[in-house]
């Protein structure tokens, strides 16, 4: 059985741990999924590679691979809703939802970041993981759940692995469990994401949906490297990580599809650190 038979949608998909979780998807046998980024140009890029390589061209392919690619501004919920209608119409259903976007500026105290810039950062953080996740959970809700393949098949075990009907994974942050200097609006933007992260994993336990979070640490992205004082100031935070190196993408996207997958059928409400193990430390 593939590991991915259902539709995934990942925000946040035009590059870094989003565009690697994508591409994790279509590797993994995911046939059908659906992306969505402010970046268009790079939206596009990425499923133009993608059918490309799984495809042998560019295009769509009903016995292949099929991407729809949205771009729109997450913090909208006019967009959002008619994001997550198109994905639904397209491709009948949703099964792996992957919040990814998100934003790590401005990194000050408190009383240095106006309300404007703390609204930003929680807009896209938070607010909109929450609008993502609520679109996504009454299409989920009212949908057949996919059964799981039975790890016992071809012995004499009875057990057998129950459906699921959705799942989501919510991008979060080693700093929404920990804390670091001049980062409040950005920290506490990531404890809200494991915060609801835990209460839908209650409030949909009973629909067969599992609601899990990741929290990286240190990854190698635009959003730590781009900005030279940004890049400069993570320099000693690698350190903190007994590992003493910042991770790979494809390290974030792996504990995803896990998370994702009915390999995971009894993971749920969880926030899985990823770090290198910073917040041991
Ligand atoms: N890189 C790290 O070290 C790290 C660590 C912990 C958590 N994270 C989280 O991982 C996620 C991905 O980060 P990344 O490192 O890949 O960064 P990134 O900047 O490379 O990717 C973030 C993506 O979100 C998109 N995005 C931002 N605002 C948007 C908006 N308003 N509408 C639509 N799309 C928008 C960006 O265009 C970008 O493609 C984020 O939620 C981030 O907070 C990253």
């Amino acid at each position: 059985m593939d590991q991915f038979p259902g539709v995934a949608v990942v925000t946040g998909a035009a590059r870094g741990i989003g565009a690697a979780i994508v591409t994790g998807f279509a590797e993994s046998g995911c046939h059908r999924i659906a992306i969505t980024d402010i970046l268009e140009t790079e939206l596009g890029e990425l499923r133009q590679s993608l059918l490309t390589r799984f495809n042998g061209n560019p295009n769509d392919d009903p016995k292949g691979l099929t991407i729809l690619a949205v771009p729109g501004d997450i913090t909208s919920e006019p967009f959002i809703e008619s994001f997550f209608t198109t994905t639904k119409t397209a491709f009948s259903r949703i099964d792996y939802l992957v919040n990814v976007a998100g934003v790590g500026k401005p990194y000050r105290r408190s009383i240095e970041v106006d309300v404007q810039e703390f609204d930003f950062i929680n807009n896209v953080n938070y607010r909109a993981a929450w609008l993502c996740s609520r679109a996504a959970l009454k299409i989920m809700t009212v949908q057949e759940p996919l059964p799981s393949p039975s790890p016992s098949a071809g012995t004499n075990e009875s057990w057998t692995r129950p459906p699921q009907r959705g799942s989501i994974v919510n991008i979060a942050s080693q700093l929404g469990v920990v804390s670091r200097p001049g980062a409040s609006a950005y920290c506490a933007s990531k404890a809200a994401v494991i915060g609801m992260t835990r209460a839908d994993a209650i409030d949909y336990s009973k629909d067969a949906i599992r609601v899990n979070a990741v929290c990286p640490g240190i990854v190698e992205t635009e959003m730590t490297t781009l900005d030279g004082v940004v890049r400069e100031g993570l320099r000693e935070s690698v350190n903190i990580a007994p590992m003493g190196r910042m991770g790979n993408v494809r390290e974030i996207a792996d504990c995803v599809l896990f998370l994702s997958s009915y390999r995971a059928s009894f993971v749920q409400g969880h926030a899985m650190v990823v770090d290198g193990g910073y917040v041991i430390n």
